[in-house]
């Protein structure tokens, strides 16, 4: 598993949960630190609410290893996840280095919320053994998993990723290689949307999350889910989706961009669309939203 953030961690967290053994790789000590720290937290949220034992808890954080080096991090694995920062030339950069130290038949899987597969494939000489596997935040919660095919993936490489899928409890749904790929083309359209009607006035912050929970049972409103996802990760997928599909309906709304300029992007920041203090107490819309 290269890279130890938010979803790094949840998804070395089921993968050890299944049984497998995993390697946690991050060039920050700190980070891989941090990292099991919080799966150890969110296992112990399992274990209260009794969905699983305290030896689950044990097995799972004892098939773990963390290593800050790439290459000797992934010489033994029969399959590589990058779940690294949203930057195209450090995901190629990561996969041309992740290409080199695997094994000749271990799958090279990318976690890229709207980044090219073809194009990460592209930096390797096994095109057609990568793919896309997109998680979904908190990866222990959400059941789906995105599995993206690149322009050259193998048949193969597809079911063994489709099974292995099945295998974590997750549901796998099989797409193709085109912008924002279905989560986040039909996801983001529906945020951008939110953003706008704030920024046009027609309601406010709470009234339109209140109108998408109760209205469509949605169990987060679309611009707390922003906050949540992070509203810079939201700006770059909606660019991807403007540039890579050339129509003016996916244009981020100029409030989104102000927003992250301005340095609120949500909860990681403390303040976006609501105010994240850190006692954690009830929602709260943000002063400018008042
Ligand atoms: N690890 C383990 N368990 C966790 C967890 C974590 N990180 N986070 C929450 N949980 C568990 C809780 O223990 C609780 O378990 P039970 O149902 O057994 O009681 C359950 O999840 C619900 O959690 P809470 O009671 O704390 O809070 P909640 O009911 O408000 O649910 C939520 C929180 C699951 C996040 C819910 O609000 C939700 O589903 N939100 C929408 C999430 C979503 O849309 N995610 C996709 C984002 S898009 C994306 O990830 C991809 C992209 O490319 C942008």
């Amino acid at each position: 598993m290269v890279g130890a953030g938010t979803m790094g961690n949840g998804i070395a967290h089921v993968f050890a949960q299944n049984g497998f053994n995993v390697t946690l790789i991050d060039i920050s000590q700190e980070q891989l630190t941090k990292a099991i720290e919080t799966i150890s937290k969110n296992l112990d949220r399992q274990v209260a609410k009794g969905t699983i034992t305290e030896d689950v808890k044990k097995n799972t954080l004892s098939n773990i290893n963390t290593n800050t080096d790439l290459a000797s991090g992934v010489r033994q694995s029969q399959l590589v996840i990058e779940a690294a920062t949203e930057n195209s030339e450090l995901k190629q950069s990561l996969f041309r280095n992740i290409d080199e130290s695997a094994p000749a038949d271990c799958i090279l899987a990318t976690n890229t919320s709207s980044i090219s597969i073809t194009k990460i494939a592209a930096a390797t000489k096994r095109p057609a053994m990568v793919i896309g596997m997109h998680f979904m935040n908190p990866v222990p919660v959400m059941k789906l998993i995105e599995i993206i095919n690149g322009y050259a993936t193998k048949k193969e490489v597809t079911e063994a990723i489709s099974t292995l899928s099945k295998q974590l409890g997750k549901v796998p749904c099989v797409v193709n290689d085109y912008p924002g790929f279905i989560a986040n083309r039909i996801l983001m359209p529906m945020i951008n949307e939110a953003i706008y009607s704030l920024y046009e006035g027609v309601a406010g912050v709470e009234e339109i999350d209140t109108i998408m929970k109760l209205g469509m049972a949605h169990p987060m409103g679309p611009l707390q889910l922003a906050d949540f996802i992070g509203l810079d990760v939201c700006l770059s997928i909606l660019q991807v989706l403007y540039n890579g599909l050339g129509n003016t309906k996916y244009a981020p709304c100029p409030l989104l961009v102000n927003m992250v300029t301005a340095g609120n992007l949500g909860v990681k920041s403390g303040v976006g669309f609501y105010t994240y203090p850190q006692d954690k107490k009830a929602l709260m819309v943000s002063e400018r939203f008042k």
